[in-house]
């Protein structure tokens, strides 16, 4: 069967497989190469085709996750990558490069959807709030189901400080905090979201999700918080399920 083909563009790496969406897992040994620089949108098309490359050939939808807002299509923000990307149609850059259709869609959310559809908040309803720590924050707002794309949670400011300029792993590490310094500035962020969106669920992804036992029981909220399940395959299965639903 033809599958859908997820692409993770990161920082420091690109990582792609085909995805089983029955599963919501890999249907073949992920690859990875590493992020061009500087990583412009044409620098990085030519990766995925490389990385698209090492696969069997098929017409399968691709879903690629950008560390930015996605908007039908086109790049709206880059906090953290090549300001090149900025109004880019990121959708039709790849889809000619690919030959494929390819979907792009914020890395956050495809995380989020991830994490519904197969992961720690699997069979959850209400609101589920899913959060990444890593170089910046990002947020994925799902209701019942439904994502409520580009939620940017990471950008809200608090204190006169935008949050993820202050409690991302990526501070945590430049500021040399405990984890105990650094649950309390966290405490501080997911009280603000519970105080605004009254969450059902809050979910902690990124690489240091695998750490949570150090950090999340220090975190003092009301609501239930919980880690990511898909670690590090949350992104490519979301962005293939999101190119497949899409
Ligand atoms: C970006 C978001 C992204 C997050 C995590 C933020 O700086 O604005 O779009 O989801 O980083 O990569």
């Amino acid at each position: 069967m033809d599958l859908p083909f997820g692409i993770d563009f990161g920082g420091t790496g690109i990582k792609g497989a085909p995805v089983d969406l029955a599963l919501g897992d890999f249907a073949g040994d992920r690859q990875k190469i590493k992020t061009p620089k500087p990583a412009t949108p044409k620098a990085v098309a030519k990766v995925f085709r490389e990385l698209v490359g090492r696969f069997p050939a098929s017409s399968a939808p691709v879903g690629v996750t950008v560390p930015g807002i996605v908007h039908g299509g086109v790049v709206w923000s880059a906090a953290n990558i090549d300001a090149a990307w900025v109004g880019t149609d990121a959708d039709s850059l790849f889809t000619a490069a690919l030959q494929r259709d390819v979907h792009v869609v914020n890395d956050a959310d495809a995380a989020g959807l991830a994490e519904v559809e197969y992961g720690a908040a699997k069979g959850r309803n209400g609101l589920v709030i899913v959060t990444t720590l890593g170089t910046g924050i990002g947020s994925a707002m799902v209701h019942d189901g439904v994502l409520v794309p580009n939620s940017e949670l990471g950008h809200l400011e608090i204190g006169g400080r935008v949050a993820e300029k202050w409690a991302s792993n990526v501070f945590r590490e430049q500021d040399g905090l405990s984890w105990k310094e650094w649950a309390k500035r966290l405490t501080t962020y997911y009280r603000t979201l519970e105080r605004l969106f009254s969450p059902d669920l809050i979910v902690v992804g990124g690489g240091v999700s695998k750490e949570s036992d150090q950090f999340l029981p220090l975190i003092a909220i009301e609501t239930e918080i919980v880690p990511a399940a898909l670690q590090n395959r949350a992104g490519i299965v979301g962005a293939a399920l999101v190119a497949s639903r899409a």
